[in-house]
């Protein structure tokens, strides 16, 4: 017993003092031509040689230092970094007293993504500098719309008592930017084992574009709501805007309606994979605390099954060979004869819009519409007759129509205000039956087909607002292998960053790109879970973020190096498991990779 203590006290040692040694780093930076050149320690050059971090804020100015997205206003960054103490960072603020819980959230999430900065054994140096930041914005309004201005201003300098950021914003969501700019200025420095902070920084900033999203889609996998919560956390850093929460399809029914429990009940995968009203609450909480608005989808006529078995309100419930009746099994529609259909979509409606807390856009869905499953049923058909309609395909698209309107109708009930509705492009959205059935005053358009389907412009013509989801580029499930059949999967191959990155608006609507509001990066979950949702997503998304933002442009070559440092940060401070881009000996060597 003896021997083999003292053993343990000798490995214990042993282990300390090799790891001592191993923390003492061999190489740092010097910049050069724009650019980080790595130098191995001396004693002679240890004073003035810096980390890869720290030469990145300031080295390259051109390319904004180590910002993601760019700004897109004045950017002065001077070369100077100051010591800061993380335990030391004090906000001055009177401007949040509508709802004071969102600040708060705000700020202790920056301060813990100052100490997250810190390596997890390591204790910080004493000393450095308090950081002061000074927040005024316009408003305390927290109403988040498609009008909401998100951007910011701000300033840092130093003097004796401290470094001072001041931040001035019109609003919560200006200010939060600021502070997520301000945080990708501080840094950690392994040489000196110390937090720096840019001295001197002046931004002016704006994003480029309204609508910048991701879809997350909870019902062909779920997915935990911590695992939610860390996309968004994601989404915060690179400043995308809107979760469009793809909640329901037919394939599991995860979100609980009170007023019809048997969708979930049946509908789940399990009883631990459902979504609460307090489930819902906090993830919107959250998000709004990241300036982010949860975006509710519900969507039909097409995609649901699972749930409704009781109800006789749906045709083609898992219909075989489902080819024949949708596009992935298990099949299943509204049956839009039925009036108790509107009842339940009413009761559905008011308990999403209640729980997202009155969002400011509602996504009624709408794709992939099957003619030959509402025409499988003999009921539907006579019901069609009977009001003296045909069987053509006209017809069905006046029944898609009709459904649609008195969706519509239950949805304004059970809200108390008409908000906008999007909808995905699909047969409803060409023409004629575009103009016939949906007005471009309601309804703003979500393409997924390829950027240069001709249907866009047609959509666009029509006077149409429009989301960006053109599967070419954004649909982020594609390129892996297949699920119903071998080979690939159908939207393959896999869509690296660079093509996210260089996925420009203007490409695709041309001169009605005022009309864009912005561009979503879709997942779709038939292969995806909480396990691998971070690779799926990161550091993939974050080229779209680039260009929704900044809009720059240069393409993705430009933005090369600084996409690595965005891919670290994701990781360390966002705490997800991104994809690797490169051998880690790129972001070491920068611009040597790239040809
Ligand atoms: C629709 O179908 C009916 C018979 O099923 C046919 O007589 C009619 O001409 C068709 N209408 C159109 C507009 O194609
Ligand atoms: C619907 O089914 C009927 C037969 O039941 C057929 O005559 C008609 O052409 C079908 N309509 C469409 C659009 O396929």
């Amino acid at each position: 017993m003896f021997r083999l203590l003292l053993l343990y006290g000798f490995t214990l040692l042993s282990f300390i003092g090799l790891s001592l040694a191993q923390l003492e780093p061999s190489w740092g930076y010097k910049c050069e031509h724009n650019n980080c050149k790595k130098v191995e320690l001396t004693a002679d050059n240890k004073k003035t040689a810096v980390s890869l971090s720290v030469c990145r804020l300031y080295c390259n100015l051109d390319a904004i230092g180590t910002l993601w997205p760019k700004p897109t206003g004045i950017v002065q960054i001077g070369n100077d970094v100051v010591k800061i103490s993380p335990n030391e960072i004090t906000f001055k603020t009177e401007s949040f007293k509508r709802e004071p819980a969102y600040w708060s959230m705000a700020t202790e999430r920056f301060i813990a993504m100052q100490k997250k900065k810190l390596p997890f054994k390591y204790s910080i140096r004493s000393g450095g500098k308090s950081l002061i930041i000074e927040v005024t914005v316009e408003s305390d309004d927290m109403v988040f719309t498609l009008d909401t201005y998100e951007g910011y201003k701000l300033k840092i300098s130093e003097n004796n008592d401290g470094v001072h950021a001041v931040i001035t914003a019109k609003n919560f969501y200006g200010a939060r930017n600021a502070l997520e700019s301000l945080s990708q200025l501080i840094v950690y420095d392994n040489i000196r084992n110390e937090i720096l902070a840019v001295a001197a920084v002046e931004i002016e900033d704006e994003p480029k574009f309204k609508y910048r999203g991701i879809l997350l889609d909870t019902s062909r996998n779920y997915f935990s709501i911590d695992s939610i919560k860390r996309t968004i956390e994601g989404m915060a850093m690179v400043k995308l805007n809107t979760f469009h929460w793809h909640i329901t399809d037919s394939h599991s029914f995860p979100l609980v309606v009170k007023s019809q429990p048997e969708l979930s009940k049946l509908g789940a995968y399990s009883p631990e994979k459902m979504y609460t009203p307090e489930d819902v609450e906090e993830v919107v909480r959250f998000a709004k605390a990241r300036g982010i608005r949860v975006l509710p989808e519900f969507d039909a006529p097409a995609h649901v099954g699972e749930g409704w078995q009781h109800k006789d309100l749906t045709t083609c419930f898992n219909a075989q060979p489902w080819k024949d009746y949708c596009v992935e099994a298990p099949c299943g529609q509204l049956d839009p004869s039925k009036d108790e259909v509107y009842n339940v979509l009413e009761d559905i409606y008011r308990e999403m819009i209640e729980h997202f807390q009155y969002p400011d856009i509602f996504h009624m869905g709408g794709d992939e519409v099957s003619v030959s499953c509402w025409n499988s049923s003999s009921s539907l058909q006579n019901w069609m007759i009977a009001k003296g309609w045909n069987l053509n395909e006209s017809d069905f698209m006046k029944l898609w129509g009709y459904f649609q309107n008195n969706a519509l109708e239950r949805l304004d009930k059970a809200n108390f205000k008409k908000v906008p509705i999007i909808l995905w492009t699909s047969r409803l959205t060409e023409e004629p039956f575009l103009s016939q059935y949906l007005n471009n005053q309601r309804y703003i358009i979500q393409i997924w087909t390829k950027g240069d389907d001709p249907q866009v412009q047609t959509i666009l013509e029509k006077g149409f607002k429009m989301i960006v989801s053109n599967y070419d580029a954004l649909y982020l499930d594609c390129g892996f292998g297949a699920w119903v059949t071998e080979g690939n999967n159908w939207c393959s191959p896999y869509i690296g960053w660079q093509k996210i990155y260089d996925n420009r608006m203007e490409t695709i609507a041309g001169s009605y790109v005022n009309q864009v509001y912005g561009a979503e990066a879709a997942l779709w979950t038939e292969q995806v879970d909480e396990w691998t949702l971070d690779a799926r997503l990161w550091p993939r998304v974050s080229a779209m973020a680039e260009r929704l933002w900044s809009n720059p442009e240069d393409g993705w070559r430009a933005a090369e190096s600084r996409m690595l440092v965005n891919r670290k940060r994701l990781v360390d401070i966002g705490g997800l498991s991104a994809e690797r881009l490169q051998p880690e000996w790129c972001l070491q060597n920068e611009g040597d990779c790239p040809i």
